[in-house]
């Protein structure tokens, strides 16, 4: 699918970017040249999924469409039983419904902003065990995603009846789309099975996680990205699923487990949250087109195009000196605006203020991954500042040509020959109880 893009005037941005209250997320989209704001259903389908929107079977209950997705999720991660549902974050919901308590704590390598909302939700704690060279963005670790395994087994040793599971991201877009190892899923399993545990794989990306275990992993180069799909779900009991992103669909996302006890309690809610247990907050074509996409996001030909592309971006802009997270992750270049911006506090979100300077320098829309997505401590309400403050450009699926990235390079190219001059951050005036970054309302600090 081919869409028009709105190039604008600066004086325009000045004026849209100050009326969305300086948050990116409450602009129109026609008021953005280039969109790096997601990856997240923003992909262009194929004549193949097209194909297959035409002959969704709406029926309310048993649809075709329904065991289509089926087989191809049994066929693709191994799990027996699933449930559709609208999106990743419905699916957290559903499940967490089950399994998370109040008091509860999950480890994992840095649970996603709709994850970590989902457990602080129902009063639990998010810990992240994910290992110290993430949070360097010049180490070059093939593996940043992983989880450091004595934090994690330091968790499980100390809080044992607390944790009623591991959760893992594939890849781990917090810490900049890095991928975990399967020598480290495999460990995490061992442990797991030490304490009891079950391993949920939050699988938003496990086809890009699968194409880096293949060309950085010893063992796995002949491999095919099916055979190392299959083995990474072996490691797990559950998986949850935001087929917005390596199922290549607007909307869509599911669980999968292999206990069928599960399933029937999960049921309970997804009845009441998404929807009858054959559809799940889908329509049948939207179940055909995930099936369909699931098969394509896993063609090893179609991920090294891809993840090459966002290869290409990273290197435009360390070829220009901008300082991000290396190596370059599959789904986003992370931008690392502390080094981008050193004089700027963190107090003035300072990787909003490189969002919106890029905004205004060529109507190109990033997103914060930093303070203002990290919110606050839900106890004593402090924000919380994490680490890294990073501006993500994240690339939509299918979408853009390498023509668009050079643009990208040398707008931020731009804003880095000039940053001595970015002296003014952001303050916040208005805010949510929780995801904060969303709705959040900005000014000029
Ligand atoms: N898990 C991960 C790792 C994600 O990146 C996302 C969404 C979700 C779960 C939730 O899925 O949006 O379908 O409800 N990530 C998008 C992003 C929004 O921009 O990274 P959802």
């Amino acid at each position: 699918m081919v869409e028009t893009i709105r190039k604008s005037t600066r004086e325009e941005r000045e004026k849209w970017i100050k009326e969305a209250k300086y948050n990116l997320f409450r602009l129109k989209s026609e008021y953005v040249f280039i969109d790096l704001l997601t990856d997240s259903g923003t992909g262009a389908m194929s004549d193949r999924q097209w194909a297959e929107m035409m002959v969704g079977d709406e029926s309310y209950a048993g649809a075709s469409s329904y065991y289509k997705m089926q087989s191809a999720i049994q066929d693709i991660t191994g799990f027996e039983y699933f449930l559709p549902t609208h999106q990743g974050r419905a699916a957290e919901n559903v499940l967490f419904s089950v399994l998370v308590k109040e008091g509860n704590i999950i480890p994992g390598n840095s649970h996603f902003d709709t994850t970590k909302g989902h457990i602080e939700f129902r009063k639990a704690f998010a810990v992240d065990c994910t290992i110290n060279e993430a949070f360097d963005t010049t180490i070059l670790h093939p593996f940043k995603g992983n989880v450091d395994l004595a934090k994690l087994e330091e968790v499980l040793k100390s809080h044992n009846d607390q944790v009623p599971f591991i959760i893992m991201t594939l890849t781990n877009n917090s810490a900049g789309g890095q991928p975990v190892s399967m020598e480290n899923l495999r460990a995490i399993r061992k442990i797991a099975d030490k304490y009891g545990k079950l391993v949920v794989i939050d699988a938003a990306r496990f086809a890009e996680n699968a194409y880096f275990v293949k060309v950085r992993e010893t063992g796995y180069e002949h491999k095919s990205i099916r055979e190392i799909v299959l083995e990474t779900f072996s490691y797990a009991d559950i998986m949850v699923m935001s087929s917005k992103k390596d199922a290549i669909v607007n909307m869509g996302g599911f669980i999968a487990m292999r206990d069928k006890e599960l399933h029937s309690k999960a049921s309970v809610f997804e009845i009441m949250f998404e929807g009858y247990i054959t559809y799940g907050g889908l329509s049948g074509r939207d179940m055909n087109a995930i099936a369909q996409g699931l098969y394509e996001g896993t063609s090893f030909d179609f991920l090294e195009s891809r993840i090459k592309q966002v290869e290409y971006l990273g290197h435009l802009l360390t070829d220009f000196g901008i300082p991000v997270q290396q190596p370059i992750g599959g789904h986003a270049v992370f931008v690392d605006a502390k080094r981008f911006l050193p004089n700027l506090p963190k107090e003035k979100f300072l990787a909003q203020t490189l969002a919106i300077e890029l905004y205004l320098e060529a109507g190109v829309r990033g997103v914060e991954i930093g303070a203002l997505l990290a919110d606050r401590d839900p106890v004593t309400r402090e924000n919380r500042y994490p680490t890294l403050e990073l501006l993500r450009l994240t690339i939509p699926r299918r979408v853009y040509t390498n023509n668009h990235m050079d643009v990208v390079a040398v707008a931020l190219k731009n804003v880095f020959d000039r940053r001595h001059t970015i002296k003014q951050g952001l303050k916040i005036i208005a805010e949510a109880h929780i995801m904060r970054h969303f709705t959040v309302e900005l000014d000029l600090a």
